[in-house]
């Protein structure tokens, strides 16, 4: 088969295999200048998602076909061919998605069980790069970062909500259009659209409200 890398063909003589497997390949034997990045091989460390025909998939655990044309993740600086900087750090800098408060307080496994979802993101920036709204604003606080506070906010070891809560104002869970791309391409079947929505109730209970509805006008028309 062959397959595209960003515009530029190679040969791969494989039926059946994962995109990773692949790009080793060529870079063996016939292309070593490209660049990507791996580490675990198995879909734990989040370090090899790329775009393949648009859709973002970690290489490891994705069967290609022929003709796929593969990318690296948008929104990101392009380093050298599918390798980008991260901005995970970044990102999860402006959602202050930590324990800020802590208090003491016995941690059943119904506590764990509360946050494991969230905290199985492997940070591969997939839902991230889905996003259309870092197309429009770059400052986007983003759906893996939002994931991360919601965690935060569901540990019952946190005594200071509210400070999360109001640093995820600004670019933050009123800015997400709820258009799901982020959920759908997530690999660990994270929901952040449902956990940014959560956020958003939560939000309510501080006096918060849409600023969008808020800055809406209801004057009836002049007739
Ligand atoms: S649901 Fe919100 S955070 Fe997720 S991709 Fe859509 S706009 Fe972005
Ligand atoms: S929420 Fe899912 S898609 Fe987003 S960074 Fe975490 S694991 Fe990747
Ligand atoms: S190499 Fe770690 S998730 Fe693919």
């Amino acid at each position: 088969m062959e397959i595209f890398i960003k515009e530029k063909r190679y040969r791969v003589p494989f039926k059946s295999v994962t995109l990773l497997k692949a790009l080793y390949h060529i870079k063996s034997y016939q292309d070593q200048s490209l660049t990507f990045e791996s580490n675990c091989r198995s879909g734990v460390c989040g370090a090899c998602a790329v775009r393949i025909n648009g859709r973002e998939a970690l290489a490891c655990s994705t069967k290609i076909k022929s003709g796929d044309k593969i990318e690296p993740l948008k929104y990101h600086k392009v380093l050298k061919d599918l390798k980008v900087e991260r901005v995970e750090k970044d990102r999860l800098k402006n959602s202050t998605a930590w324990l800020k408060e802590y208090r003491e307080v016995e941690v059943t496994p119904k506590d764990v069980e509360l946050t494991e979802r969230q905290s199985d993101c492997i940070l591969c920036s997939s839902c991230y790069s889905a996003c259309p709204v870092l197309e429009v604003n770059p400052n986007f606080i983003g759906p893996f970062a939002l994931t991360k506070a919601y965690r935060y906010i569901l540990d019952t070891r946190e005594n200071s909500i509210k400070s999360t809560i109001d640093n995820i104002q600004s670019n933050g869970i009123w800015d997400c259009t709820l258009c799901g791309e982020c959920s759908a391409v997530c690999p660990q079947n994270i929901d952040p659209k449902m956990d940014i929505l959560k956020l958003r109730g939560e939000a309510s209970k501080f006096g918060y409200l849409d600023p969008n509805f808020m800055n809406l006008s209801f004057n009836s028309y002049n007739i």
